[in-house]
């Protein structure tokens, strides 16, 4: 059996099954050059069917993320800066206030059915673009199944991450701005098939609404900078944070006294932004970000002690875009309650067709198979790397040399403190470099720090880099890892730094709290990675690289030759490996 699973809207991506097993993930982002592209995957679709060997004939059915689809002229609006939230119209601006200030929360206003009323007749003209697109791609006349969003988000963190043979009873949390009318889920996994949701949230009372406005009234974009605002918090002081807390965030989302296991507001998350005009102006900037990662951390490791206690199972996995947070998973991964905990890397939306293809196949009465890599994405061939070169009159601009042990060459010139990008293998699916679409750097020395950041990257002053650390070295620089209890392959969780690590890594951790964000790299996920480093390690006696993704600021990571040779011809890098060709400025 072969299924295509399609997340259409901000950051639109497919996915490939046969059977139970993923083959091939991709991001429309990665065909188009736009971030978080929500265009119709089609581009997407052709190119990964194309790796792997297949046409769009041999798929037997269409699994579609999600049961409310939205045309995609709302996801241009909604992620637009211009969309503040505030609306313009003084009518509905003046009913809000109304409603907020007067009449409470709990009764439904005219507003909120003029809201219900408006999502319907899109959704109608959603469904209407989803049957177009399609026909387009040849995918009409097959079978297709909508998937609950967040049972998206459950299927994918489980089933690509449970590799358990025995029988084992899993708590599934997941957490996102809102999907199909839900923003966090509880779930239980029994061990054997059984699935039971015990809990859900309704998106008024979304956390992750709550951190995406403040993202935005932070003047940064919602659903792409929540990172940085999580960068920011460990600069601002305790006390400080701690009062912004108070006065801020903490009177507007709590537990429920009724039911532990859901969220409840006194502020529609919706409309958290306009809260936040009304009593979040004048506070400082990094106390803003700091109290809202402290309400994170409270809220969610409650939420989940909450959930170890009332059903007494403690192996946890989670799902869902606020899980991409790596300071609240740091805390997760450190609750005594918890037995062990499983992280789903780029759990944002773009993760929804893993979870929908997993359902497919549960459905289907076949097992689903956990995923060993994310190593995903498209590939290419040294020959066809070559004729590219030669195409782009790259041996007249550039020198280029071959070499059968790239790896080497890379590790000789890192330990000079030369900066080079990798281009090898499948591209990895996700939000995050794991090496094949890499800017590597030596880890240990602040140069290779202010270099990627000021002549190639071009990122914000506060925002870390991580490293890419040989398993064998995790634990000389990681605190308190241990491999049994919670792996970190995908930089999904963060670590204090030990000393040696604050030492070997000063490049790689976060500035202000000495925090890393780590992949742990095994040799039998990327063998060629791993040599790689290791002969790093060999001349410098440090186990890890600076490890930041191949792109330039605001653009997706570099999945094709054509991307890796902007990024090479518009930064200040001066080395990019491709496939076994090293290419280096004159
Ligand atoms: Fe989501």
């Amino acid at each position: 059996m072969k299924t295509v699973s399609i997340h259409l809207g901000h950051n639109a991506t497919v996915a490939l099954f046969e059977d139970g097993r993923v083959m091939a993930v991709l991001s429309q982002e990665r065909c188009d050059n736009i971030k978080n592209s929500a265009a119709f995957p089609a581009e997407a679709l052709y190119a990964i069917l194309s790796e792997i060997g297949w046409t769009v004939e041999d798929l037997d059915n269409v699994c579609i993320c999600g049961k409310q689809i939205y045309p995609t002229k709302v996801y241009d609006y909604l992620f637009s800066q211009e969309n503040t939230m505030v609306n313009r119209n003084w009518l509905v601006s003046f009913a809000k206030n109304m409603r907020d200030s007067w009449i409470g929360r709990t009764i439904p206003y005219p507003f909120d059915w003029m809201h219900a009323f408006n999502s319907k007749r899109l959704r109608g003209e959603g469904g209407k673009e989803l049957s177009v697109n399609l026909q387009r791609v040849g995918l009409s006349n097959k079978p297709i199944v909508y998937v609950d969003h967040h049972e998206c988000h459950a299927r994918s963190a489980y089933h690509a991450l449970e590799t358990s043979e025995k029988q084992q009873q899993a708590l599934i949390f997941t957490m996102d701005g809102s999907g199909d009318d839900l923003c966090a889920t509880v779930t239980i996994a029994d061990g054997n098939g059984r699935w039971e949701r015990i809990a859900v949230t309704p998106p008024h009372a979304s956390l992750g609404g709550i951190y995406s406005n403040t993202t935005r009234f932070l003047g940064m974009k919602i659903l792409e900078h929540e990172y940085k605002v999580m960068g920011l918090a460990p600069y601002a002081k305790e006390q400080y944070m701690l009062s912004t807390y108070e006065r801020v965030f903490k009177p507007v989302i709590r537990l429920s006294d009724k039911n532990s296991l859901t969220f409840e507001s006194t502020v529609n998350a919706s409309t958290f932004y306009d809260y936040l005009c009304k009593h979040g102006v004048g506070e400082r900037f990094d106390n803003l970000s700091a109290a809202l990662q402290y309400l994170t951390e409270t809220l969610v490791t409650q939420w989940i002690a909450n959930g170890i206690k009332q059903t007494g199972i403690s192996r946890v996995f989670t799902g869902g875009g606020v899980f991409m947070n790596v300071k609240l998973n740091r805390k997760i991964q450190e609750m005594k309650e918890v037995e062990q905990v499983f992280f789903m890397p780029s759990c944002g939306d773009e993760s929804n067709p893993i979870g929908a293809g997993y359902h497919q196949a549960v459905q289907s009465g076949v097992k689903p198979e956990a995923l060993d890599h994310l190593y995903l994405g498209l590939s290419y061939l040294n020959s066809e790397i070559e004729e590219f070169l030669v195409r782009n009159d790259c041996y007249r601009k550039f020198t280029i040399s071959q070499h059968d042990d790239i790896e080497e060459v890379i590790a000789g010139l890192l330990s000079k403190r030369e900066i080079v990008a990798r281009f090898a293998g499948r591209c990895e699916w996700g939000a995050r470099s794991l090496g094949n679409r890499a800017i590597l750097a030596h880890p240990s020395h602040m140069e290779s720090f202010y270099t990627v950041n000021d002549y190639i990257k071009s990122r914000d002053f506060w925002m870390p880099f991580a490293p890419s650390i040989l398993d064998s070295a995790a634990s000389r620089y990681l605190k308190g890892y241990d491999p049994q209890r919670s792996k970190a392959p995908h930089m999904i969780t963060a670590f204090a730094a030990t000393e040696l690590g604050v030492d070997h890594l000063r490049a790689a951790l976060h500035q202000g709290d000495h925090t890393l964000r780590p992949q742990v790299v095994e040799e039998v996920v990327n063998s060629s990675y791993y040599k790689l480093i290791s002969m790093f390690e060999e001349k410098t006696g440090v186990g890890a690289v600076l490890n930041t993704s191949l792109n330039l600021h605001g653009y997706p990571l570099a999945a094709t030759p054509e991307q890796a040779l902007s990024t090479f011809e518009n930064s200040g890098l001066m080395h990019i490996a491709l496939g076994s060709f090293l290419m280096s400025k004159k």
